[in-house]
């Protein structure tokens, strides 16, 4: 079983890569199933068929789905949506707009990976290729687990036992609704399913994140940026689609100016995500919307190779906390020996030349103002340790 995630900036062809590589997934004979997580669907459009709710047969072995946010909510968050509902409106707030406000931020994006995480476990599909939002809320849609885990780990056991000690004395004097028994159910078997989730989404044999960009420095470091984020949450990045390269038939010396630009920042992306594989696709001669130009689309991509296959299996860049609170920032870097390094800080970016090799890496915010303390070489790696983060101490 495989899960697919395409993301990148607006407008890169995330749709049009994500449906392509479904239909090629499919035509080799997996039970495929292309689904949107952006709320601004456009899967049916670039199939050019109807899509909805459920997931709705293309062809043979491939199936298509955009759910819609309400309908989302309502299979998945239904009982603790209605209790944030009916608080907000105890607080006096229209019934409308409560309802409208109860949808917290991450929602939507927990219902869509409660989808996933649903077919993942049925084993109904074999692959699951998902067309995400632009990079920002993909990247709140893969934190979220983390980040919710977090809140019910601290949080929710302490308001449980003030639920179930409170609620018959508050009853007396207040209306305030209380958390149900069934909230704190609904809320601990989503508990269940974070933990699940992220299982299936950090096993780099069965969920791949790949990011598409064209070769324009605006979508690189947006992509650069994701990229940190991923290797961050330990989401495994398998592949770089470079779309819209002009090709090489395009002779018009209008283009040479975009032509030698592309080629410029095709070797930034190469400087920014090797040793992750690349692939590219050509700027198609007019969009790319219907089954038969998906499928060029496929074969430009693709090749004759699979598309499910692992591209690249490993994690080249990872960071981790020490416990003196100091940052390790490792990167697999082959083939070289300390005596040539440099290491140099632009802005939130990181330089590392060894030789005529460079690495640009974009760092976490966290790590934007700490100095590096020191590098070190181990077994192929670069490691470079930052200072500890300074705590903010309380006033005087
Ligand atoms: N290689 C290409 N050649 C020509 N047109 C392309 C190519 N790739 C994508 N397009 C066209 O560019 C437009 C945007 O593509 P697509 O919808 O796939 O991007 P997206 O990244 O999903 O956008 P959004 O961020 O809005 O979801 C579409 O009209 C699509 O047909
Ligand atoms: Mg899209």
């Amino acid at each position: 079983m495989r899960i697919i995630l395409y993301t990148g900036k607006g407008g890169v062809g995330k749709t049009s890569v994500a449906a392509s590589t479904a239909l090629r997934s499919a035509q080799l004979g997996y039970k495929t199933i292309a689904i949107s997580t952006d709320a601004a669907h456009s899967l049916a459009d670039s199939f050019d068929l109807p899509l909805g709710n459920e997931p709705k047969k293309i062809s043979a072995n491939l199936w298509g789905q955009e759910p819609e946010l309400s309908h989302a909510l309502a299979t998945h968050w239904g009982t603790i949506q209605q209790w944030v509902m009916s608080l907000l409106s105890w607080r006096g707030i229209d019934e409308i707009i409560a309802g409208e406000m109860a949808v917290l931020p991450g929602m939507e994006e927990l219902a869509n990976l409660l989808y996933i995480l649903d077919y993942y476990e049925r084993g109904q599909f074999d692959v699951i290729i998902v067309d995400c939002a632009p990079t920002g809320e993909t990247l709140r849609l893969l934190s979220f687990p983390e980040i919710l885990r977090w809140w019910m780990d601290r949080i929710f056991p302490i308001q449980r036992k003030a639920a179930t000690l409170l609620r018959p004395m508050v009853k007396g004097f207040t209306d305030i609704p209380f958390p149900s028994d069934q909230v704190f159910k609904t809320a601990e078997m989503l508990f269940t399913q974070l933990e699940k989730m992220r299982a299936v989404f950090t096993d780099p044999e069965i969920t791949s994140v790949r990011l598409v960009v064209n070769p324009e420095k605006m979508v690189i470091k947006e992509a650069q940026r994701t990229y940190t984020y991923l290797n961050l949450y330990g989401y495994a990045t398998d592949l770089i689609v470079c779309n819209r390269v002009i090709p090489p038939e395009v002779s018009d010396p209008y283009f040479d100016v975009w032509k030698k630009r592309q080629s410029q920042h095709f070797q930034s992306i190469e400087e920014r995500f090797s040793p992750i594989p690349i692939r590219t696709i050509p700027l198609f001669s007019s969009e790319v919307v219907g089954i038969e130009t998906l499928r060029s689309m496929a074969e430009a991509l693709f090749g004759q190779a699979d598309p499910t296959q692992v591209f690249y299996r490993g994690q080249p860049q990872t960071l981790s906390k020490k416990k003196d609170g100091c940052y390790v920032l490792s990167l697999t870097l082959p083939f070289i020996t300390k005596h040539d390094l440099t290491l140099n800080r632009k802005g939130d970016e990181l330089i590392i030349e060894v030789g005529a090799y460079r690495r640009n890496i974009m760092l976490p915010l966290t790590l934007i103002d700490l100095p590096v303390h020191e590098a070190k070489f181990i077994d192929n790696q670069l490691q470079i340790h930052f200072e500890p983060v300074k705590k903010a101490g309380l006033p005087k």
